[in-house]
């Protein structure tokens, strides 16, 4: 995949880094002096229930998000900043495109604002899998293709990195594991892709995994590392040992067991 000129991550180095993140909404703190890397050219998970700031944390990453405390770097600038507009691209948890529009439509209009020509429109329409569905009202699709739509809208533009709110909802095991393989290939290609998911066996198909909980972070770690430390394969088990044992989260104790209490705030 060739990307546009501008900006281009440098392979070793971090996509994103945010440092002391605070970030408040309606009256009450719902992220809380958050401290991570998001590695470029890698998929990260962010993984956490319902709630944890999954989809406020990606909003300070893109740059729509009032934050109170900290910073956002992406690609090297203050998450927000006009320049990193065409290399970054936001696929939010609802849909949003044009039910009169037929797909392919859609993904020109996109295209066009970051000066995409038919041929980057046909191409993401294909890496979604909608070739056969190009010409049809969106309005005439399922939820799942409606989302692949959405998703083709933000492939267009070729971004360097692609934040992807709850991507896999609604749809069916076989195009959920196309769509993974899909965001591999991608990542093979250098782009960065942060996914979240509320769902835990997801977090098997990403190189690294950012686990959030009631607005903090709980741990950075791979999936073998958060199998390992929450002593399970089923990554869903994992996950809530972490939380009954945030020391492993930390990776403070090694592999205790047994003597701690439920203390379930990390
Ligand atoms: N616009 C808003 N105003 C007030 N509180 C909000 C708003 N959006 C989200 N919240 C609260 O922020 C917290 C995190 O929400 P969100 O980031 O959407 O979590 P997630 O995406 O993980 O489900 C929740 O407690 C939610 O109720
Ligand atoms: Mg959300």
């Amino acid at each position: 995949m060739s990307h546009s000129t501008v900006l281009p991550p440098k392979p070793s180095s971090e996509a994103v880094e945010v440092r002391k993140l605070a970030v408040s909404r309606g009256g009450h703190q719902v992220l809380d002096d958050l401290n991570f890397g998001i590695p470029a050219g890698r998929i990260t998970g962010l993984l956490g229930p319902s709630g944890s700031g999954k989809t406020t944390l990606m909003r300070a990453i893109v740059g729509v998000q009032k934050i109170n405390a900290g910073s956002v770097q992406v690609l090297g600038r203050p998450a927000g900043h006009p320049s990193l507009r065409h290399h970054i691209g936001y696929v939010t948890q609802a849909p949003s495109v044009y039910p009169d529009l037929s797909v392919e439509a859609n993904v020109r209009y996109f295209g066009a604002m970051h000066r995409k020509n038919r041929n980057d429109t046909l191409e993401a329409i294909a890496a979604v899998g909608l070739e056969k569905q190009s010409r049809q009202k969106t309005a005439d699709l399922s939820g799942g293709q409606l989302s692949r739509v959405s998703l083709a809208c933000a492939l267009v533009a070729k971004p360097h990195l692609l934040v992807l709110d709850e991507p896999t909802v609604g749809l069916d095991p076989v195009l959920r594991a196309e769509l993974w393989e899909r965001f591999r290939k991608m990542a093979d290609a250098g782009t960065t892709l942060l996914v979240s998911s509320h769902v835990m066996e997801e977090a098997s198909h990403c190189a690294s995994l950012l686990l959030l909980r009631e607005g903090r972070l709980l741990a950075q770690l791979t999936p073998a590392e958060l199998s390992r430390r929450g002593s399970s394969q089923d990554l869903e088990r994992a996950f809530l040992n972490l939380i009954l044992k945030p020391s492993l989260a930390a990776g403070l104790t090694g592999a205790g067991s047994g003597a701690e209490t439920s203390e379930v705030r990390p």
